[in-house]
Protein backbone atom coordinates (compact mmCIF):
# COMPACT_ATOMS: atom_id res chain seq x y z
CA UNK A 1 0.00 0.00 0.00
CA UNK A 2 1.07 3.34 -0.66
CA UNK A 3 0.82 6.22 2.26
CA UNK A 4 2.22 10.22 2.11
CA UNK A 5 3.62 11.36 4.87
CA UNK A 6 -0.09 12.63 6.21
CA UNK A 7 -1.24 9.00 6.58
CA UNK A 8 -3.61 9.27 3.05
CA UNK A 9 -3.81 5.34 1.71
CA UNK A 10 -3.50 6.87 -1.70
CA UNK A 11 -5.23 4.12 -4.03
CA UNK A 12 -7.16 5.56 -6.76
CA UNK A 13 -5.53 6.30 -10.07
CA UNK A 14 -7.08 8.82 -12.48
CA UNK A 15 -5.59 7.96 -16.01
CA UNK A 16 -5.42 10.72 -18.95
CA UNK A 17 -5.59 8.38 -21.89
CA UNK A 18 -5.63 11.25 -24.57
CA UNK A 19 -5.45 15.18 -24.66
CA UNK A 20 -7.77 14.94 -27.28
CA UNK A 21 -11.65 15.70 -27.52
CA UNK A 22 -14.73 15.66 -29.88
CA UNK A 23 -15.99 18.70 -27.80
CA UNK A 24 -14.35 21.93 -26.57
CA UNK A 25 -16.40 22.90 -23.82
CA UNK A 26 -15.73 26.91 -23.13
CA UNK A 27 -14.46 26.11 -19.54
CA UNK A 28 -12.12 23.56 -20.66
CA UNK A 29 -10.20 24.02 -23.95
CA UNK A 30 -10.15 27.31 -26.57
CA UNK A 31 -11.63 26.53 -29.68
CA UNK A 32 -8.47 25.92 -31.86
CA UNK A 33 -6.75 23.86 -29.23
CA UNK A 34 -3.37 22.05 -30.29
CA UNK A 35 -2.91 18.47 -29.27
CA UNK A 36 0.44 16.68 -28.26
CA UNK A 37 1.71 14.19 -31.03
CA UNK A 38 0.69 10.85 -30.39
CA UNK A 39 4.40 9.46 -29.48
CA UNK A 40 4.66 12.15 -26.38
CA UNK A 41 1.37 10.21 -24.83
CA UNK A 42 1.57 7.00 -23.04
CA UNK A 43 1.89 4.23 -25.17
CA UNK A 44 0.18 1.00 -24.66
CA UNK A 45 2.73 -1.16 -23.81
CA UNK A 46 4.01 1.51 -21.51
CA UNK A 47 0.42 1.47 -19.72
CA UNK A 48 0.60 -2.25 -19.26
CA UNK A 49 3.43 -1.93 -17.51
CA UNK A 50 2.55 0.88 -15.33
CA UNK A 51 -0.88 -0.36 -14.16
CA UNK A 52 0.40 -3.90 -12.93
CA UNK A 53 2.99 -1.92 -11.14
CA UNK A 54 0.29 0.36 -9.52
CA UNK A 55 -2.42 -2.01 -8.81
CA UNK A 56 -0.12 -5.22 -8.10
CA UNK A 57 3.22 -3.68 -5.94
CA UNK A 58 1.59 -0.27 -4.80
CA UNK A 59 -1.97 -1.53 -4.27
CA UNK A 60 -4.09 0.54 -5.86
CA UNK A 61 -7.49 -0.76 -6.58
CA UNK A 62 -9.72 2.02 -7.74
CA UNK A 63 -8.79 3.18 -11.59
CA UNK A 64 -10.75 5.60 -13.60
CA UNK A 65 -9.77 6.27 -17.33
CA UNK A 66 -10.39 10.22 -18.57
CA UNK A 67 -8.96 12.30 -21.37
CA UNK A 68 -9.33 14.48 -22.76
CA UNK A 69 -11.85 11.60 -23.92
CA UNK A 70 -10.67 8.58 -23.06
CA UNK A 71 -12.88 6.92 -26.23
CA UNK A 72 -11.00 8.46 -28.66
CA UNK A 73 -8.01 6.33 -27.34
CA UNK A 74 -7.24 3.64 -29.93
CA UNK A 75 -7.55 0.12 -28.40
CA UNK A 76 -9.59 1.45 -25.77
CA UNK A 77 -12.02 -1.89 -25.31
CA UNK A 78 -8.49 -4.17 -25.47
CA UNK A 79 -6.57 -1.31 -22.69
CA UNK A 80 -10.06 -1.80 -20.39
CA UNK A 81 -10.04 -5.67 -20.90
CA UNK A 82 -6.11 -5.40 -19.38
CA UNK A 83 -7.33 -3.69 -16.68
CA UNK A 84 -9.91 -5.45 -15.52
CA UNK A 85 -7.86 -8.48 -15.82
CA UNK A 86 -5.10 -7.12 -13.41
CA UNK A 87 -4.90 -8.69 -10.14
CA UNK A 88 -5.77 -5.64 -7.71
CA UNK A 89 -7.73 -4.06 -9.80
CA UNK A 90 -11.40 -3.62 -7.91
CA UNK A 91 -13.09 -0.78 -9.31
CA UNK A 92 -13.00 0.63 -12.99
CA UNK A 93 -14.64 3.28 -14.19
CA UNK A 94 -14.50 5.85 -16.99
CA UNK A 95 -15.31 9.88 -17.44
CA UNK A 96 -16.93 10.97 -20.49
CA UNK A 97 -18.79 12.74 -22.86
CA UNK A 98 -20.60 10.08 -23.47
CA UNK A 99 -20.75 10.71 -27.33
CA UNK A 100 -19.03 7.38 -28.82
CA UNK A 101 -20.97 5.40 -26.50
CA UNK A 102 -23.84 3.94 -28.56
CA UNK A 103 -21.33 1.94 -30.00
CA UNK A 104 -18.92 1.55 -27.43
CA UNK A 105 -21.19 0.79 -24.18
CA UNK A 106 -21.89 -2.57 -24.67
CA UNK A 107 -17.98 -3.95 -25.50
CA UNK A 108 -16.49 -1.69 -22.80
CA UNK A 109 -18.98 -3.30 -20.66
CA UNK A 110 -17.86 -6.83 -21.80
CA UNK A 111 -14.50 -5.73 -21.51
CA UNK A 112 -14.86 -5.34 -17.61
CA UNK A 113 -15.79 -1.15 -17.39
CA UNK A 114 -18.19 -1.45 -14.55
CA UNK A 115 -19.04 2.59 -14.09
CA UNK A 116 -19.33 5.23 -15.69
CA UNK A 117 -19.88 8.43 -15.51
CA UNK A 118 -21.18 11.34 -18.02
CA UNK A 119 -20.69 14.72 -18.14
CA UNK A 120 -23.85 16.85 -19.36
CA UNK A 121 -23.71 20.24 -18.28
CA UNK A 122 -27.53 21.43 -19.32
CA UNK A 123 -30.11 19.35 -20.82
CA UNK A 124 -31.00 22.36 -23.22
CA UNK A 125 -29.99 21.63 -26.99
CA UNK A 126 -29.04 25.15 -27.78
CA UNK A 127 -26.99 26.05 -24.17
CA UNK A 128 -25.87 22.37 -24.99
CA UNK A 129 -24.32 23.17 -28.15
CA UNK A 130 -22.85 26.75 -26.71
CA UNK A 131 -21.13 25.33 -23.90
CA UNK A 132 -19.95 21.86 -25.94
CA UNK A 133 -19.24 24.32 -29.22
CA UNK A 134 -20.55 22.19 -31.39
CA UNK A 135 -22.13 18.82 -29.13
CA UNK A 136 -25.39 17.46 -29.99
CA UNK A 137 -27.17 16.81 -26.16
CA UNK A 138 -29.68 14.41 -27.87
CA UNK A 139 -26.47 12.10 -29.02
CA UNK A 140 -25.59 12.66 -25.26
CA UNK A 141 -28.71 10.89 -24.52
CA UNK A 142 -28.21 8.13 -26.93
CA UNK A 143 -25.00 7.60 -25.07
CA UNK A 144 -26.65 7.50 -21.63
CA UNK A 145 -29.25 5.25 -22.81
CA UNK A 146 -26.35 3.16 -24.69
CA UNK A 147 -24.67 2.77 -21.38
CA UNK A 148 -27.71 2.09 -18.44
CA UNK A 149 -28.84 -0.58 -21.63
CA UNK A 150 -24.71 -2.27 -21.50
CA UNK A 151 -25.71 -2.34 -16.87
CA UNK A 152 -22.92 0.05 -16.73
CA UNK A 153 -23.48 2.10 -13.38
CA UNK A 154 -24.07 5.55 -13.84
CA UNK A 155 -23.66 8.65 -12.62
CA UNK A 156 -23.99 12.41 -14.51
CA UNK A 157 -21.66 15.62 -14.04
CA UNK A 158 -22.75 18.89 -14.17
CA UNK A 159 -20.49 21.93 -13.88
CA UNK A 160 -22.00 24.96 -13.27
CA UNK A 161 -21.02 28.01 -14.65
CA UNK A 162 -22.63 31.44 -13.32
CA UNK A 163 -24.45 33.26 -15.66
CA UNK A 164 -25.05 30.42 -17.82
CA UNK A 165 -26.55 27.13 -16.28
CA UNK A 166 -26.84 28.03 -12.85
CA UNK A 167 -30.44 28.36 -12.35
CA UNK A 168 -33.15 26.54 -15.08
CA UNK A 169 -30.42 24.26 -16.13
CA UNK A 170 -29.70 23.04 -12.69
CA UNK A 171 -33.62 22.21 -12.16
CA UNK A 172 -33.74 20.73 -15.59
CA UNK A 173 -31.21 18.44 -14.13
CA UNK A 174 -32.14 17.91 -10.49
CA UNK A 175 -35.85 16.63 -12.02
CA UNK A 176 -33.99 13.78 -13.15
CA UNK A 177 -33.58 12.30 -9.99
CA UNK A 178 -37.50 11.82 -9.99
CA UNK A 179 -37.49 9.24 -12.76
CA UNK A 180 -34.24 7.44 -13.03
CA UNK A 181 -31.67 6.35 -10.27
CA UNK A 182 -28.66 7.94 -11.29
CA UNK A 183 -26.29 10.42 -8.91
CA UNK A 184 -26.50 13.67 -10.67
CA UNK A 185 -23.74 15.96 -9.88
CA UNK A 186 -23.20 19.64 -9.44
CA UNK A 187 -19.55 20.71 -9.82
CA UNK A 188 -17.95 23.50 -8.77
CA UNK A 189 -15.46 25.01 -11.56
CA UNK A 190 -11.67 24.99 -10.61
CA UNK A 191 -9.25 27.39 -12.21
CA UNK A 192 -6.52 26.40 -14.56
CA UNK A 193 -3.85 27.35 -16.45
CA UNK A 194 -4.60 30.44 -18.65
CA UNK A 195 -8.69 30.85 -18.08
CA UNK A 196 -8.16 30.53 -14.47
CA UNK A 197 -9.69 34.09 -13.42
CA UNK A 198 -12.40 34.02 -15.77
CA UNK A 199 -13.17 30.38 -14.20
CA UNK A 200 -12.97 32.05 -10.45
CA UNK A 201 -15.42 34.66 -11.32
CA UNK A 202 -18.07 32.06 -12.48
CA UNK A 203 -17.77 29.59 -9.78
CA UNK A 204 -20.97 28.75 -8.54
CA UNK A 205 -20.63 27.57 -4.63
CA UNK A 206 -22.70 24.47 -3.49
CA UNK A 207 -24.81 26.85 -1.09
CA UNK A 208 -26.06 28.85 -4.25
CA UNK A 209 -27.38 25.92 -5.78
CA UNK A 210 -29.06 24.04 -2.77
CA UNK A 211 -30.80 27.45 -2.41
CA UNK A 212 -31.94 27.55 -6.25
CA UNK A 213 -33.01 23.82 -5.63
CA UNK A 214 -34.99 24.45 -2.59
CA UNK A 215 -36.51 27.51 -3.91
CA UNK A 216 -37.30 25.92 -7.44
CA UNK A 217 -38.60 22.11 -6.68
CA UNK A 218 -37.95 21.23 -2.75
CA UNK A 219 -35.90 21.06 0.39
CA UNK A 220 -33.30 18.37 -0.99
CA UNK A 221 -32.56 16.05 2.27
CA UNK A 222 -28.72 15.06 3.55
CA UNK A 223 -28.08 11.38 3.18
CA UNK A 224 -25.25 10.14 5.18
CA UNK A 225 -25.10 12.48 7.92
CA UNK A 226 -23.37 14.38 5.05
CA UNK A 227 -20.63 12.10 4.93
CA UNK A 228 -18.82 12.31 1.50
CA UNK A 229 -19.46 9.42 -1.33
CA UNK A 230 -15.93 9.78 -2.91
CA UNK A 231 -15.56 13.76 -3.28
CA UNK A 232 -19.71 14.07 -3.41
CA UNK A 233 -21.76 14.92 -0.79
CA UNK A 234 -24.96 13.60 -1.47
CA UNK A 235 -28.59 15.04 -1.02
CA UNK A 236 -32.05 13.47 -2.28
CA UNK A 237 -35.36 15.36 -2.94
CA UNK A 238 -38.50 13.83 -0.99
CA UNK A 239 -39.78 10.87 -3.48
CA UNK A 240 -36.97 10.86 -5.84
CA UNK A 241 -35.58 7.47 -6.66
CA UNK A 242 -31.97 9.21 -7.71
CA UNK A 243 -29.61 11.07 -5.84
CA UNK A 244 -27.76 14.54 -5.61
CA UNK A 245 -24.25 14.98 -5.72
CA UNK A 246 -22.52 17.88 -5.12
CA UNK A 247 -19.02 18.41 -5.54
CA UNK A 248 -17.25 21.36 -3.91
CA UNK A 249 -13.58 21.41 -4.20
CA UNK A 250 -13.31 25.52 -4.06
CA UNK A 251 -16.01 26.30 -0.86
CA UNK A 252 -15.55 22.75 1.01
CA UNK A 253 -12.46 20.63 -0.02
CA UNK A 254 -12.28 17.32 0.62
CA UNK A 255 -8.24 16.62 0.45
CA UNK A 256 -8.11 15.79 4.03
CA UNK A 257 -9.85 12.28 2.30
CA UNK A 258 -8.16 12.89 -0.70
CA UNK A 259 -6.64 9.18 -2.13
CA UNK A 260 -6.06 10.02 -5.50
CA UNK A 261 -3.30 10.40 -7.98
CA UNK A 262 -3.17 11.29 -11.64
CA UNK A 263 -1.48 9.90 -13.95
CA UNK A 264 -1.56 12.86 -17.19
CA UNK A 265 -1.88 11.97 -20.90
CA UNK A 266 2.06 12.71 -21.44
CA UNK A 267 3.21 10.31 -18.56
CA UNK A 268 3.46 12.56 -15.59
CA UNK A 269 2.76 11.50 -12.31
CA UNK A 270 0.44 14.33 -10.94
CA UNK A 271 -0.19 14.35 -7.18
CA UNK A 272 -2.99 17.07 -6.85
CA UNK A 273 -5.20 17.89 -9.67
CA UNK A 274 -4.64 21.74 -8.51
CA UNK A 275 -0.90 21.40 -7.53
CA UNK A 276 1.69 21.70 -10.53
CA UNK A 277 4.74 19.50 -9.10
CA UNK A 278 4.72 16.10 -10.80
CA UNK A 279 6.83 12.85 -11.62
CA UNK A 280 8.26 12.34 -14.98
CA UNK A 281 7.22 8.43 -15.52
CA UNK A 282 7.52 8.08 -19.35
CA UNK A 283 11.22 8.88 -19.66
CA UNK A 284 12.76 6.39 -17.13
CA UNK A 285 10.46 3.80 -18.80
CA UNK A 286 11.26 5.37 -22.41
CA UNK A 287 15.18 4.83 -21.01
CA UNK A 288 14.40 1.45 -19.94
CA UNK A 289 14.75 2.09 -16.48
CA UNK A 290 14.52 -1.21 -13.62
CA UNK A 291 10.75 -1.33 -12.87
CA UNK A 292 11.72 -1.65 -9.47
CA UNK A 293 13.84 1.37 -9.37
CA UNK A 294 10.71 3.41 -10.84
CA UNK A 295 8.54 1.77 -8.16
CA UNK A 296 10.82 3.07 -5.63
CA UNK A 297 10.37 6.64 -7.00
CA UNK A 298 6.74 6.44 -7.39
CA UNK A 299 6.31 5.46 -3.73
CA UNK A 300 8.27 8.10 -2.85
CA UNK A 301 6.60 11.30 -4.45
CA UNK A 302 3.32 9.77 -3.49
CA UNK A 303 5.04 10.27 -0.22
CA UNK A 304 5.62 13.81 -0.92
CA UNK A 305 1.92 14.29 -2.23
CA UNK A 306 0.91 17.91 -1.14
CA UNK A 307 -1.41 17.95 1.48
CA UNK A 308 -4.02 19.80 -0.70
CA UNK A 309 -4.65 22.75 -3.00
CA UNK A 310 -4.14 26.37 -1.89
CA UNK A 311 -7.25 27.91 -4.12
CA UNK A 312 -7.67 30.19 -1.05
CA UNK A 313 -4.44 31.66 -0.78
CA UNK A 314 -4.81 32.34 -4.93
CA UNK A 315 -2.33 29.23 -5.60
CA UNK A 316 -3.92 28.01 -9.08
CA UNK A 317 -2.31 25.46 -10.97
CA UNK A 318 -0.36 26.97 -14.22
CA UNK A 319 1.59 23.93 -16.18
CA UNK A 320 -1.70 22.22 -17.64
CA UNK A 321 -5.18 22.75 -18.51
CA UNK A 322 -7.70 20.35 -17.53
CA UNK A 323 -7.70 18.25 -20.57
CA UNK A 324 -3.76 16.76 -19.95
CA UNK A 325 -4.92 15.63 -16.16
CA UNK A 326 -8.86 14.73 -17.03
CA UNK A 327 -10.30 15.89 -13.93
P1 LIG B 1 -16.56 8.47 -8.60
O1 LIG B 1 -15.55 7.40 -8.42
O2 LIG B 1 -17.77 7.99 -9.33
O3 LIG B 1 -16.90 9.22 -7.34
O4 LIG B 1 -15.90 9.49 -9.64
P2 LIG B 1 -15.08 10.80 -9.44
O5 LIG B 1 -15.98 11.86 -8.93
O6 LIG B 1 -13.85 10.50 -8.69
O7 LIG B 1 -14.66 11.16 -10.95
P3 LIG B 1 -15.16 12.20 -12.04
O8 LIG B 1 -14.19 12.07 -13.15
O9 LIG B 1 -16.58 11.99 -12.36
O10 LIG B 1 -14.95 13.62 -11.38
C1 LIG B 1 -16.00 14.49 -11.04
C2 LIG B 1 -15.44 15.86 -10.70
O11 LIG B 1 -14.70 15.79 -9.51
C3 LIG B 1 -14.51 16.44 -11.76
O12 LIG B 1 -14.74 17.83 -11.88
C4 LIG B 1 -13.14 16.21 -11.18
O13 LIG B 1 -12.24 17.18 -11.63
C5 LIG B 1 -13.45 16.39 -9.71
N1 LIG B 1 -12.47 15.65 -8.90
C6 LIG B 1 -12.27 14.32 -8.89
N2 LIG B 1 -11.30 14.01 -8.03
C7 LIG B 1 -10.89 15.19 -7.48
C8 LIG B 1 -9.90 15.54 -6.54
O14 LIG B 1 -9.20 14.72 -5.99
N3 LIG B 1 -9.74 16.85 -6.26
C9 LIG B 1 -10.48 17.80 -6.82
N4 LIG B 1 -10.23 19.05 -6.46
N5 LIG B 1 -11.44 17.52 -7.72
C10 LIG B 1 -11.63 16.23 -8.05
N1 LIG C 1 -13.67 22.44 -12.89
C1 LIG C 1 -14.41 21.37 -12.48
N2 LIG C 1 -14.70 20.33 -13.26
C2 LIG C 1 -14.27 20.36 -14.52
N3 LIG C 1 -14.42 19.48 -15.52
C3 LIG C 1 -13.76 19.96 -16.61
N4 LIG C 1 -13.20 21.16 -16.33
C4 LIG C 1 -13.51 21.43 -15.04
C5 LIG C 1 -13.22 22.51 -14.16
N5 LIG C 1 -12.49 23.57 -14.54
C6 LIG C 1 -15.17 18.24 -15.39
C7 LIG C 1 -15.72 17.68 -16.68
C8 LIG C 1 -15.86 16.21 -16.37
C9 LIG C 1 -14.86 15.97 -15.26
C10 LIG C 1 -13.76 15.05 -15.60
O1 LIG C 1 -14.31 17.23 -14.93
O2 LIG C 1 -16.95 18.26 -17.01
O3 LIG C 1 -17.15 15.89 -15.90
FE1 LIG D 1 -6.75 15.72 -3.57
FE2 LIG D 1 -5.55 17.88 -4.55
FE3 LIG D 1 -8.12 17.39 -5.07
FE4 LIG D 1 -7.33 18.17 -2.65
S1 LIG D 1 -7.24 19.36 -4.57
S2 LIG D 1 -8.76 16.55 -3.09
S3 LIG D 1 -5.37 17.06 -2.48
S4 LIG D 1 -6.35 16.16 -5.71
Amino acid sequence: MAFDRYGRNISYLRISLTDRCNFRCVYCMPEQMTFRPRAELLQDDELRLLIPLFAECLGFHKFRLTGGEPTLRENIVELVRFIAQTPGVSDLAMTTNGLLLPKLAAPLAAAGLQRINISIDTLDPDKFRAVTRWGDVDQVWNGIKAATDAGLKLKLNAVVVKGFNDRQDVLDLARLTYDFPWQIRFIEMMPFGEVAEFQQAKTVSEAELLAVIQDGLDTPQLLNDGQLDGEARLYQLPNAVGTLGFISPVTQPFCAGCDRARLTADGRLRLCLLRDKELDVRTPLRQGCDVEDLRQKIEDAIWFKPWGHGLAAEEVPRNRVMSEIGG
